[in-house]
């Protein structure tokens, strides 16, 4: 077999990239996988070698053959200048930010931002002397009459990851550059597979690796990619705070990384079959999917975007706690949980009013979040109608 060559690999579409990049064969002595490199102690030829500081590695904190391969192969798929790797995709966002700003500086973040990114920035920014101001998701250029002085970073995060608005990315980013500031966008959602993050004007984009990625919900791990005017100070900062994921954790991404697509467009199709069905549910109020067309964002959605996964809402028309308790309670398939992603059906009940404070969310009902996962979407549809069933007898 002869090795991949660089116009070849230009010419790769993303699945066959999937599956050859970030390996090398002779490193791995014949082996198809890069092995999990485990070590804190990195050993020189001799004291020239030391001196001249140019070892490709040097010390477990600074990267490994494994941490390496997952490193460049992201960067590729993400179409960015480098890639750093942290413990998990709240780490992730802690280090982005942390690369992104500095005592006295002033951050915009949309109000529908994961929960602990919000409360980093009220609680350790905060006491770091950066005041954060939230904003309305889809507030696209308009953002503009919230940029400050010392406006230094934007957070977005679209879809957000309950509510599901869409944000105009690129409206923003333009703001954002204009002013010099940071543009942050935590890409879970869609992975790069489905959103090109770089390319629509992000200067460093989060992927909570633990979700996708992953896809078998038995590692935490978070990814920041950067662009060239980013890069070098988000390698600087995250390294310089020697927090790294375990090396059997980034072994079993690499393995996630080959079948990534695969799982991505299968949770595409399933969640999109079963947002459907729910559509025609007598007892659901509307479904909450960007790929949906009767979805706010859908357009923006359909300009950035490549594709849909498997994460998605709806809103129950009213009914009381108990009988929504008596509907997810009794689910054999669908099993109750926060990290999703995975190959298993997820659900949860949830409420954004505790934590929003730029916009009002009042969706009209109870609210549930689905992240579809593997299972022969019959028997998921089934589970649900059970729990429909229940849901009514209480109602
Ligand atoms: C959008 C989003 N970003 C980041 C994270 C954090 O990832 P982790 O669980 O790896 O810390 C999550 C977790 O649910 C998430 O939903």
């Amino acid at each position: 077999m002869a090795k991949l060559s660089n116009e070849t690999r230009a010419s790769l579409r993303s699945r066959s990239r999937l599956v050859h990049l970030g390996r090398d064969v002779e490193e791995s002595r014949g082996f198809v996988n890069v092995p999990p490199f485990r070590g804190s102690t990195v050993l020189f030829p001799d004291v020239a070698a030391m001196r001249a500081g140019a070892q490709r590695f040097t010390y477990g904190t600074h990267g490994t053959p494994t941490t390496e391969a997952l490193r460049s192969a992201w960067t590729d798929i993400a179409g960015a200048a480098g890639t750093v790797l942290l413990p998990s995709g709240l780490s992730a966002v802690v280090g982005a930010l942390m690369t992104a700003l500095g005592a006295g500086d002033h951050l915009l973040m949309t109000d529908s931002a994961y929960g602990p990114s919000r409360h980093f920035a009220d609680t350790t920014l905060k006491r770091m002397g950066i005041e954060t101001t939230y904003c309305d998701p889809c507030v696209g250029a308009g953002i503009e009459a919230l940029m400050r002085p010392n406006t230094r970073a934007v957070l977005t995060e679209s879809p957000g990851s309950q509510s599901f608005e869409v944000q105009d990315v690129p409206a923003i980013a333009k703001v954002a550059r204009a002013h010099g500031a940071c543009v942050i966008m935590d890409n879970t959602w869609a992975t790069p597979l489905l959103f090109s993050p770089h390319a629509h004007g992000v200067d460093l984009a989060i992927e909570a690796g633990t979700k996708y990625l992953s896809g078998h919900a038995d590692l935490l791990l978070g990814l920041v990619s950067a662009n060239e005017a980013w890069f070098k100070r988000l390698y600087r900062t995250v390294d310089g705070m020697g927090i790294q994921p375990g090396p059997e954790d980034v072994y079993l991404a690499l393995r996630g990384l080959r079948t990534m697509e695969l799982r991505l467009r299968e949770a595409e199709r399933q969640a999109l079959a079963l947002a459907k069905w729910l559509a025609a549910r007598p007892e659901v109020l509307r479904v909450i999917h960007p790929a949906v067309p009767d979805h706010s964002g859908h357009a923006i959605w359909k300009r950035d975007f490549a594709g849909s996964s498997g994460l998605f809402s709806v809103v129950l028309k009213p009914v009381s706690e108990a009988a929504v308790a008596a509907m997810l309670d009794g689910l054999e398939l669908f099993a109750l949980g926060y990290s999703w992603g995975g190959y298993e059906s997820l659900v949860i009940p949830f409420d954004c009013t505790a934590y929003r404070t730029a916009t009002k969310w009042a969706p009209g009902g109870p609210a549930l979040r689905f992240s579809v996962g593997l299972e022969d979407i019959e028997d998921l549809k089934a589970d649900l109608d059970r729990g429909f069933t229940r849901l009514s007898a209480i109602a």
